[in-house]
């Protein structure tokens, strides 16, 4: 039987979580060979995801430097990629979402002429800006990509804004496949701070914040009006797994600490993370990742950005934009702590991005790109 070689390529804790369910699915088929390079932009963090999913790399760039820049990343991944695509000679490369690692993969393999399948494909803000550098990656990506696996309607149709229109799958996002694994009703943190906490008299608020163009002013008034809403609330406990950022902590330190009910805590394993967010009242983040998988587990989001390349669950009425300022921040957070009406208007289950079956999909659409498969994949709808 023919077999296909497909490679997948990531580095960062994010595109780990929402690859390591495709590599697995792929790897359970007999008609692909498949083979696991990590650029290792991300190190412990990185690592983490690779235990929870049982996963071994084939290839390791391990290019993390502390305070890494957007150059030096790009820069190491071209050059490492450049020898493990010669060796392995894969007849696929799979990137994913929009970081520099998806970027440089995504180069390195066009120019050994081996064709790219972009998972995540088709998110937008429009703004080159915002978010930095990601809006730029995906559509450099979505340039050299042959293979486009979108998680939405409304992905695919940015796309085909682009004209780009063959290649281009429906599939859901893999995150919510990643999410059905991890979440359990009886979960046990070996994080203590999180097996002490009270989830059903007090309101345990999950925060994340990390992306560089929330670094500076933006990220002293989320903190500032975080520890504002702690005050005002004494009802709250406030959870930050703080990334391994040296410029976050910092930040996060210097505004956060020395507070009884504020919890600085190192970044969580993917499932404690899951959990406790199927645990909190409500969920504050800057991050992609956590504005598609509260929805799906019920919890209301209120994002710390001005926009968002994922309006489905805006859409929805579970995820908020609350901006970057600390009045609007604390006046949004403020009104969802009192107000249950407002609360329950937002916390309700929604899945606009996935049902699951993502990495099934993508793998048949892989299988009938290359022959293998009589039937293309069935379309995912919400
Ligand atoms: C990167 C991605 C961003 C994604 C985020 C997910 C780019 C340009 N940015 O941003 O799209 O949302 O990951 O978290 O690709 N560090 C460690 N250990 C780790 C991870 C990071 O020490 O396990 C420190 C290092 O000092 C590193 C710094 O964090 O230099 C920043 O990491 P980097 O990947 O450059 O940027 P992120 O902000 O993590
Ligand atoms: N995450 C995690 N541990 C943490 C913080 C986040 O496992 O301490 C998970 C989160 O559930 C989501 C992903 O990491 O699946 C999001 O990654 P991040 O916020 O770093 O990046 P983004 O999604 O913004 O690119």
């Amino acid at each position: 039987m023919k077999t296909i070689k497909v490679m997948t390529v990531f580095g960062t804790r994010p595109e780990a979580i929402k690859m390591a369910p495709l590599a697995l699915e792929l790897a359970r088929r007999p008609e692909f060979e498949t083979i696991c390079c990590v650029t290792a932009q991300h190190r412990e963090m990185l690592d983490s995801v690779l235990d929870i999913f049982h996963l071994k790399p084939d290839y390791d760039l391990n290019i993390m430097e502390p305070r890494q820049t957007l150059s030096t990343i790009t820069a190491k991944c071209l050059g490492g990629m450049d020898q493990v695509l010669e060796k392995a000679r894969p007849d696929l490369v799979l990137v994913h979402g929009d970081t520099s690692t998806t970027f440089a993969g995504a180069l390195a393999a066009f120019y050994h002429k081996i064709p790219v399948g972009h998972v995540e494909a088709g998110l937008r803000t429009y703004d080159k800006w915002s978010p930095y550098p990601e809006e730029m990656n995906r559509k450099l990506v979505g340039s050299i990509a042959d293979l486009h696996f979108c998680p939405t309607p409304s992905n695919r149709d940015n796309l085909a804004q682009e004209n780009i229109t063959k290649g281009v799958f429906l599939t859901g996002n893999t995150v919510i496949d990643a999410l059905q694994t991890t979440v359990v009703k009886d979960f046990s943190f070996s994080e203590k701070t999180l097996n002490n906490l009270d989830y059903v008299n007090q309101k345990v608020i999950l925060l994340t914040c990390h992306r560089r163009e929330n670094y500076g002013q933006p990220m002293t008034d989320i903190m500032t009006a975080l520890r504002r809403v702690a005050d005002a609330f004494p009802e709250t406990e406030l959870v930050y797994p703080v990334h391994l950022s040296p410029v976050v902590q910092e930040a996060a330190h210097k505004y956060l600490d020395n507070h009884p009910r504020i919890h600085l805590i190192a970044p969580l394993a993917v499932d404690e993370m899951h959990n406790l967010m199927a645990r909190c009242h409500m969920v504050m983040t800057d991050s992609g990742g956590l504005q598609e998988e509260a929805p799906a587990l019920g919890k209301p989001v209120l994002v710390l950005r001005r926009e968002t390349e994922r309006p489905e669950a805006v859409e929805a009425g579970t995820v908020r934009l609350a901006g970057v300022e600390e009045e609007t921040i604390f006046h949004m957070a403020s009104q969802l702590l009192s107000d249950p009406v407002e609360y329950n208007k937002m916390a309700h289950a929604a899945n606009p991005y996935g049902d699951g079956q993502a990495c099934r999909r993508i793998a048949d659409a892989i299988a009938w790109h290359f022959g293998l498969r009589d039937m293309p994949p069935e379309t995912f709808s919400a």
